[in-house]
């Protein structure tokens, strides 16, 4: 499949939201990237779902929420009728992982793991093909505007292995630091989908922005 573009909502201004989501909407993008922080699994304080309810309501893409917390299994139904099409978690912050995934698909969103940039691909390999999603950290989660963390191409390269030998339909998606001197080499590396916060909404056009990293 080519290349999608996921913005993402945390660099967006908070005070205009609904004018960011049209701009979203009437753009390249195809989905919206919604970080979910708690203060506790990241060192920083996001949003939840009665902000995520608000996007829904004019969102006109996927809804794909990553969320930073502990123990995600206490809020699956929630995100759920906030709206997600798509419920990422962390691996570091669930000790039954499997369990965690089965319960987003039973509530008949599409699962997603998140790996850190310390956490080898090599853990996903018993979960692998449950996911239809993984999402590989390209900086550590809690703020956006970071820098790019160069050991994740080999990372994508490996995630991309693991997947087409064991017959797995997730795709793989890159999030933090994202901009337009790392996205051809990422899609050559194996990535599905591009977040891109900061590189979106601090560019003078953000639309344009998005078109540039649809086209690689
Ligand atoms: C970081 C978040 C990212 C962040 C990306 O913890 O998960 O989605 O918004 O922002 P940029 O593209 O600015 O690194
Ligand atoms: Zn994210």
């Amino acid at each position: 499949m080519s290349h999608l573009i996921a913005p993402s909502i945390l660099a967006a201004d908070f005070a205009n939201l609904q004018r960011d989501i049209e701009m979203i909407n009437n753009s390249e993008a195809d989905w919206f990237h919604i970080d979910v922080m708690d203060g506790m699994f990241v060192p920083n304080i996001s949003f939840g779902t009665p902000v995520i309810k608000a996007i829904k309501k004019h969102a006109k893409k996927t809804m794909d929420v990553h969320l930073m917390i502990v123990d995600p299994d206490r809020y699956i139904t929630d995100f759920k009728n906030a709206g997600a099409n798509i419920l990422t978690v962390h691996y570091e912050a669930c000790t039954h992982l499997h369990r965690t995934v089965q319960a987003i698909k039973a509530e008949g969103m599409q699962a997603g793991v998140s790996l850190n940039p310390h956490t080898p691909i090599a853990v996903l390999e018993d979960i692998i093909t449950d996911l239809d999603l993984v999402l590989i950290m390209s900086v550590n989660p809690g703020f956006g505007g970071q820098s790019f963390i160069e050991n994740t191409y080999k990372k994508v390269i490996q995630l991309r292995d693991l997947i087409d030998k064991s017959g797995s339909k997730a795709v793989i998606e890159i999030d933090g630091g994202v901009n337009d001197k790392n996205c051809l080499k990422l899609i050559t590396a194996g990535a599905d989908v591009l977040v891109a916060g900061s590189f979106v909404f601090k560019s003078e056009n953000p639309s344009e922005t998005i078109t540039k990293l649809k086209n690689g």
